[in-house]
């Protein structure tokens, strides 16, 4: 079964093709962020217009990359919650304009599950149940998959997203937006342990707070700049990214024990961390956990993960009439 994979809930525009949920035949991916750097973020106005504008090429190319035509698709899945408004609405309404036309299923995939099915095209093995962590620029959960189209959020941030978190601390350190992956480049050549940063305590033990590290992190970046000093920016980042991903784990492997997983995934544009993949990688070791990790390719939003999930939602018959709406926030 081939399904069409929309994404466009922020900024990137975003078409594939995938076949059964596992094999992708094309995943084109326009990405805005030279654009909204000028800005120091995504401005969702200037996002809608974009993706406007890309949209039906992002289509043609991928349907040409996959060699098929729109008769050979089966179901058109796209992104409809959560994520920009004006953003979800044009992937929305472009799919709802090719299911109207042809009659192929229009079905409706949310952002976070798509994220999480990326791990299905990277790892034919994999099947739920598992235990995941999706941490995005919006978004830090622990979730249960319970099954393809089943899911428990476990925890969740009070506040601040990881990735978001990531990208505040960055440009506080000078990097431009989204800083993210910039201070993961810059952490490689750092100490981790040259800065310590504080653990924030909750009363809910699953739960995330990101706002006090990046206070922590800007407070100490504006304190040496007023006495003119220059703080080791490499050890910085170090310290920063190793405190973030010690918390992600942290949590994520409290949760497993807690709950009997021992099959542990990573989904979002964090996942793409290399101190957060390098930490899993080795505490799941030892612990004897099956890991599994999307490609770099598939952790930032991209419409293969999106074809991948509309499958398993076509097969729980999970369709949509053309009265679907968009939603900006929406639980899993
Ligand atoms: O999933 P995603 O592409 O978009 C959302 O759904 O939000 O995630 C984007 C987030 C940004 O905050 C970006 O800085 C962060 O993921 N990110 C990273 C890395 N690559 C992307 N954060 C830390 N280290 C990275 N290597
Ligand atoms: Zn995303």
């Amino acid at each position: 079964m081939l399904v069409l994979g929309i994404e466009s809930s922020c900024d990137e525009t975003a078409c594939a093709v995938v076949e059964d949920g596992r094999i992708v035949h094309a995943n084109i991916v326009a990405s805005q962020i030279e654009e909204h750097r000028l800005y120091g973020g995504v401005v969702p106005e200037i996002a809608s217009r974009r993706h406007a504008e890309a949209i039906s090429q992002i289509y043609e190319q991928a349907l040409s990359e996959a060699g098929a035509g729109l008769g050979d698709i089966d179901a058109i899945g796209v992104t409809y919650a959560p994520g920009l408004i004006g953003c979800l609405l044009v992937g929305l309404n472009f799919a709802k304009g090719l299911s109207y036309a042809s009659g192929i299923p229009l079905v409706p995939v949310h952002h976070l599950r798509g994220h999480i099915a990326a791990n299905y095209i990277a790892h034919p093995d994999l099947k739920p149940p598992f235990l995941c962590l999706v941490a995005s620029g919006g978004h830090s959960h622990i979730i249960e998959a319970l099954d393809y189209t089943s899911f428990r959020v476990v925890g969740r941030t009070r506040d601040d997203a990881a990735g978001e978190a990531f990208d505040k601390a960055a440009r506080t350190m000078g990097f431009s937006y989204p800083g993210g992956v910039q201070l993961d480049r810059a952490a490689q050549s750092g100490d981790p342990t040259a800065f310590a940063f504080p653990t924030p305590r909750l009363d809910t033990p699953y739960d995330f707070s990101f706002s006090g590290l990046k206070t922590a992190v800007i407070n100490l970046v504006h304190n040496a700049t007023q006495k003119g000093q220059q703080l080791p920016v490499e050890d910085l980042c170090a310290s920063f990214q190793n405190k973030v991903a010690t918390i992600l784990c942290d949590k994520l492997l409290l949760a497993a024990r807690d709950l009997g997983y021992r099959t542990i995934a990573v989904a979002g544009g964090v996942s793409a961390n290399s101190g957060l993949r390098g930490q899993l990688e080795r505490r799941c070791g030892e612990l004897g956990y099956a890991l599994y990790l999307p490609p770099l390719a598939l952790c930032g939003d991209n419409g293969a993960m999106i074809g991948a999930q509309g499958y398993y939602e076509y097969c729980a018959g999970n369709t949509a009439s053309l009265a679907q709406n968009a939603c900006a926030s929406l639980p899993i």
